[in-house]
């Protein structure tokens, strides 16, 4: 079970977010007792910390960073390290691809915190959303930027099959699997021997649902597909979801090192205020504005910096008007109709906590618009931000918040908390100081650098 974030805030208090910022802050206050036992360099002495410290870690613990994400249980293979070579290996696998030219690699760039350097994406046709970073992705619970996927293996299955993206199908990739002994014998050990696929009539070479294939552009796959039997598109979406499943034990190994702002915690709850490199007083002003009067705290909270849930902040679309991408609104149905969620015959676990929670999901208009709360960590090895890469750098994040400039209202369903700043040159700079020091250590060098094939 997940722990509960203990930065986060509960999103069904009926009170204002101003309201629950305090209530938060109050709750941190109260750890502050139990904190005067060490002063710098006086371990022995049972002093207190100085009182800023102390101040400054009562608030900040809650959002150190977590050791491993807990286990995703719809996924038994999530932390087999074999799965995970496989998934590596996977993620690089042109083949899988229409046109065999694009793996998960071309859009998610491992020297690029495993995002895209572009704004938009661009796979086999134009993609409207920026691809984001891959690192610490499995400590969500939601995927995409509208949420549609309940875990990381389903997640996968996406890209491959989605006609911009890598425009592959399940039966094309099943019989790569088959044709191919190096893989084969690795998914044979992992997930059992393949079945034979070599009967074209039952198995045709390329094949998906239509539902996968929006646009229409492959009708004759996806009439091969609706004319196999049940029991041959089972077993042909058994393979795919075993496909998501490595490549998901993959990504969960995608975790950075502690920021300069989790050694300066870490460093003060051992009683020691020794200077940390990366973290200076500018930061920790940063820190105050971010939990405090810039009230960023109310969406990225936690040790991801994030809720996990979805907001909208207005940010303007990348190539002007009005915003046609209806986010979480489209997201969240797209979910429940998938036969790969948490609760469908093809998870590990269908009645955990995943699968209740996408059960339980209701959409209304007031979602419209609404997109994940991206985690704030690592954000500087990775412009453009936010889910159409709308912004090229932090100073323009900033400013966005500050002013709100540009910002496309809609009314009621623009998040209430969202007003201008009027923060001060200073303030912007500790801001951007702080956000900077958000950056961790690299992914371990096993995983950091998967290659194309
Ligand atoms: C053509 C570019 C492209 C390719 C290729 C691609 N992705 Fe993505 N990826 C994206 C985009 C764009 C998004 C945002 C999608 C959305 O919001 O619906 C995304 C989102 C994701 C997410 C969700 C991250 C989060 O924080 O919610 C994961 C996980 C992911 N991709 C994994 C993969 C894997 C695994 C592959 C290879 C099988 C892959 N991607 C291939 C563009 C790509
Ligand atoms: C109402 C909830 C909310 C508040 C308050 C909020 N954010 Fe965000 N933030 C989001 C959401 C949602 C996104 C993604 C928006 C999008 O893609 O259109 C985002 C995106 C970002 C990004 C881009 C990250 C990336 O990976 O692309 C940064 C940086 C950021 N916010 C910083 C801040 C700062 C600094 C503050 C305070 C000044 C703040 N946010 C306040 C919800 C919020």
């Amino acid at each position: 079970m997940r722990k509960k974030q203990a930065g986060s805030m509960d999103e069904n208090t009926p009170n204002g977010p101003h309201a629950r910022l305090r209530l938060a802050l109050r709750g941190f206050a109260a750890v502050c007792f139990c904190l005067g036992l060490s002063s710098c360099g006086e371990k022995s002495q049972s002093k207190a910390l100085p009182l800023d410290d102390a101040d400054f870690l009562a608030r900040a613990s809650g959002f150190v960073s977590e050791p491993l994400p807990d286990a995703d249980l719809t996924n038994r293979f999530c932390e087999n390290e074999k799965a995970a070579l496989f998934g590596r290996r996977l993620f690089g696998e042109m083949a899988f691809s229409g046109e065999g030219t694009r793996s998960c690699i071309s859009c998610h760039d491992p020297s690029h915190g495993f995002a895209d350097t572009r704004s938009l994406s661009h796979g086999e046709g134009d993609v409207n959303r920026h691809a984001p970073t891959l690192i610490n992705v499995a400590y969500g619970q939601w995927f995409g930027w509208g949420g549609k996927a309940d875990s990381l293996w389903s997640q996968a299955l996406g890209p491959l099959e989605h006609p911009a993206e890598m425009g592959g199908d399940r039966l094309a990739i099943a019989h790569h699997l088959s044709n191919t002994p190096e893989l084969a014998k690795t998914y044979g050990e992992l997930f059992g021997t393949l079945p034979a696929l070599n009967d074209a009539a039952r198995f045709p070479a390329h094949g998906l649902p239509s539902g996968a294939d929006p646009g229409g552009k492959r009708a004759t796959a996806s009439a091969a597909w609706e004319a196999m039997a049940d029991g041959d598109r089972q077993t042909i979406n058994r393979i795919f979801s075993n496909v998501g499943k490595a490549l998901a034990a993959y990504e969960t190994k995608l975790i950075s090192g502690p920021s300069p702002f989790d050694r300066r915690v870490r460093a003060l709850q051992r009683g020691d205020c020794e200077p940390v490199e990366g973290w200076d007083a500018a930061a920790a002003r940063g820190f105050d504005l971010f939990t405090g009067h810039a009230m960023c705290v109310v969406c990225h909270s936690g040790p991801r910096f994030s809720d996990g849930e979805f907001h909208n902040t207005g940010a303007p679309p990348l190539h002007g008007g009005e915003p046609v991408d209806p986010g979480r609104y489209q997201g969240g149905p797209t979910l429940q109709a998938s036969i790969f969620r948490a609760g469908g015959a093809f998870s590990d676990h269908t009645s955990g906590q995943r699968a209740e929670r996408t059960k339980r999901l209701k959409t209304g208009s007031e979602q419209w618009g609404e997109f994940k709360t991206p985690s704030l960590r690592n954000l500087v090895e990775r412009p453009p931000y936010m889910h159409q890469g709308q912004f090229e750098d932090l100073e323009q994040v900033v400013d966005f918040y500050d002013t709100r400039e540009n910002s496309v209202g809609q009314s009621h369903h623009q998040e209430q908390i969202l007003r201008p700043l009027s923060l001060t040159e200073e303030q912007r700079s500790d801001l951007l100081a702080f956000l900077r020091a958000l950056q961790g250590g690299p992914v371990s060098a096993p995983w950091a650098t998967p290659r194309p094939f």
